[in-house]
This record gives C-alpha cells, sequence and structure tokens, in this order.
C-alpha cells in the first residue's frame, strides 16, 4: 500500500481507496493527519530549515520540558531525529557514567533497531554480549537485575503487550534498579505525552534516571529526545551531536505540540481515554458474544487485539497462543473493509477517533470477524 494523503484520521492510497488509520504515523499524530496546529510551522520553512547551529525554539522546548512536565530532570535535553538515536544515547550515557557496559531490556520491548536490540544478521556477537534480554512481567526478572549492569531501559507501555496493570511490575524493577547501582532508563518514545501528558511515568508514578522521547514531541516532524537527572547530565565527554539534531523545523513544531500540551488545547487526555475504554468494552463484548478466540488489550489510547482468549501475562505468551496467519488475513479483510491497522498491530486513537469513527471501526471489525 502506497499512501498519498493523510487527513484527520484517513489515509488515502495511491488508489484514491480511503481508509481509517489506526497507525497515525506510529503513534506521532495524536492530534490527527494534516492538523492545522502543526500546519502553522510552514512560517518556519520560510526561515530555513537546517542551520546546524542553535536556534532559538531549542530553549523553550527545554524551559517547557522542565518546567511542565520533568521538573526533577537537568534543565537541559539532548535532541536528536529518532526514538532509536535517543535510546543509543541514553545508553551511552548510562556507560559513561557509570563506567559499566551490561545493558537490560526486556523480552517483547522494542527500542529501536539499535544493534544488540535486535537480532538476526549483521549484528556483532560482541555487541549481543553486551546485552541481556529479561522476561517481561515476572518476578524473575529481579535477580537479574545485578550490580554488573549499567542501565534497565524498559517502556511504561509495550506496544506487543499494552496493557494498564503493569504499575507493580514497574515498580519492582525500579526498586531493584535502585538497590543495585544500576540506572533506570524510561522509554517513553511511544508512550511520552500519549498515555498522558506527563506519559507512562505520570501514570504509573515513575521516577526514571534517564528517559526518552520521540514520536508524539516531533509533532509528526522526526524527533527523539533524552532527559537525565542533573548529576547524570553532568557527565563529561559523552557525544550527542548530528546534522539535523534539533533542527529548526522539528523544534518548533515540538514548541507548538507542548504548548497545546500545556494549554489542554488540541489534545484532550480524558477523551482520549474514554474513547479508547468504549473501543476496548464494545469490541471484547462482541468477541465474547460471537465466541471469537479474540480479546482487545491497551492502556490509554494504545491498543492491541491479541488473536486469544486466554489471558496474557507478556509477549511470550502472546506468542505461544497466537494464530499469527489468520491474523494476517484477519487485518487484510479488515483493510477491506476500510480500517487499516499496521503490521505492528498496534491501534494508535488520535483526537480525530470521535466515538462516530469507533464505531466505524467497531462495524468494520464485525464485517471482518
Ligand atoms: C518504545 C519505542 N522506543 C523506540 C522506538 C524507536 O523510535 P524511532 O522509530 O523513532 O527510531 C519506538 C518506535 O516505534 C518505540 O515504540
Amino acid at each position: 500500500m502506497v499512501i498519498k494523503e493523510a487527513n484527520k484520521c484517513y489515509i488515502y492510497d495511491s488508489h484514491d481507496n480511503e481508509f481509517i488509520d489506526t497507525s497515525m504515523g506510529s503513534g506521532a499524530q495524536i492530534i490527527g493527519h494534516n492538523n492545522n496546529l502543526i500546519k502553522k510551522i510552514i512560517n518556519q520553512v520560510h526561515k530555513g530549515t537546517i542551520y546546524t547551529i542553535p536556534n532559538c525554539y531549542t530553549e523553550e522546548v527545554n524551559n517547557y520540558l522542565h518546567k511542565y512536565f520533568n521538573p526533577d530532570l537537568d534543565e537541559k535535553y539532548v535532541f536528536c531525529n529518532s526514538g532509536t538515536e535517543a535510546n543509543m544515547r541514553a545508553i551511552r550515557l548510562a556507560r559513561a557514567y557509570t563506567n559499566k557496559e551490561k545493558i537490560a531490556k526486556f523480552h517483547g520491548g522494542w527500542h529501536g533497531g539499535l544493534d544488540g536490540f535486535i537480532e538476526g544478521c549483521g549484528v556483532p556477537e560482541a555487541t549481543k554480549n553486551l546485552i541481556t534480554t529479561l522476561p517481561y512481567n515476572d518476578d524473575k526478572c529481579l535477580k537479574k537485575i545485578t550490580n554488573e549492569l549499567a542501565a534497565v531501559i524498559i517502556e511504561p507501555v509495550q506496544g506487543s503487550n499494552p496493557r494498564s496493570d503493569i504499575g507493580p511490575f514497574l515498580h519492582k524493577v525500579q526498586d531493584k534498579c535502585k538497590e543495585n547501582n544500576v540506572l533506570l532508563i524510561l522509554d517513553e518514545v511511544m508512550t511520552g505525552f500519549r498515555l498522558s501528558a506527563l506519559g507512562g511515568r505520570g501514570i504509573f508514578n515513575i521516577n526514571p534516571d534517564i528517559v526518552t522521547y520521540g514520536k508524539v514531541l516531533g509533532g509528526g516532524l522526526p524527533i527523539g529526545a533524552l532527559g537525565a537527572k542533573p548529576h547524570i547530565m553532568e557527565t563529561a565527554n559523552v557525544f550527542y551531536g548530528g546534522t539535523f539534531s534539533a533542527n529548526p523545523l522539528t523544534m518548533a513544531a515540538s514548541k507548538s505540540i507542548l504548548k497545546t500540551i500545556i494549554n489542554s488545547k488540541h489534545i484532550k487526555y480524558s477523551k482520549l481515554k474514554t474513547r479508547s475504554q468504549l473501543l476496548r468494552d464494545e469490541l471484547n463484548d462482541l468477541f465474547l458474544n460471537k465466541k471469537k478466540s479474540m480479546r482487545i488489550i491497551g492502556c490509554g489510547p494504545i491498543n492491541r487485539i491479541i488473536f486469544t482468549d486466554k489471558p496474557i501475562k507478556n509477549r511470550e505468551d502472546r506468542d505461544k497462543f497466537e494464530n499469527v496467519s489468520l491474523q494476517k488475513a484477519f487485518y487484510e479483510r479488515l483493510k477491506q473493509n476500510g480500517v487499516f491497522i499496521n503490521t505492528n498491530g498496534i491501534i494508535h486513537l488520535s483526537m480525530c477517533h470521535t466515538r462516530k469513527i469507533i464505531y466505524k471501526i467497531i462495524n468494520a471489525i464485525q464485517k471482518s470477524l
């Protein structure tokens, strides 16, 4: 499928087919495609799109992040162009600060296409050996969080298994990290400014040493950012630069999106939450009534259909129970019925997914069952 246009919660392919989009730029477009707020950055295009010298927006974005979102973190953030890059820098900072090399991540997590974080060809053994994968949502992971680790990286909510009941587990991981002098990196690339104004951190009351952002923070333009506690951010001689890092176009968009979050203007998190709950309630009733071994799980506006009626604890369970080919066939049929769910299966709702659109999605799913 090739997309030629996107507007509100709709995407249009090269054959002029219209689909309700549930990917929304992999979660980046929380207001909706082609929204008036971000269109205003055209003004910045007239002033140049790349300087590679600090621009006037960066300080404002730093100030907003510090004052309204993370007052306990350093007032300066590191900006880059993707979530992957933000995590790469976060890990580098953690290694530099702790003078240790090993990093632990969780099964089912996604932190971008970093060597060592992904498997497959081309990833050196030496890199793989520096990364440990821990079981997710399972207390067995706790004894593996030892002093030899520089950091543990975790998403507040995993896209592969988005769930609202994960708070106690996150707290156990946080406590274990503290106990063993291991830094906690909270990857809020997907959840930041999406689950709530304060991200997953706000919802679950987590206090990470380092936090990474992306997606929503760029308002639809490429961004990554990392923040850290002041004594960690002060670590000397850590390299962060890049040609397009903190470019004026992205930073203008970022300033606009943060401003609208602060003023509760274009984004109403309570609406995102209730509409998402409506989608889950209605669909779970439907799956039950139709005796389908399907359920929908989620947290805030991040949702996913799982192709089993068994309760799952983590991605490992999902993989055990799900029928992959059935899933593919279902999503293909759903597309024919006018709703697009991306290959990662994540359903991201935006402010444009009104109750009416939610019911359109439900009807298309019912038709596709
Ligand atoms: C939690 C999380 N971390 C990191 C990334 C990587 O971000 P990007 O695709 O911008 O490199 C993603 C992207 O989906 C993500 O969901």
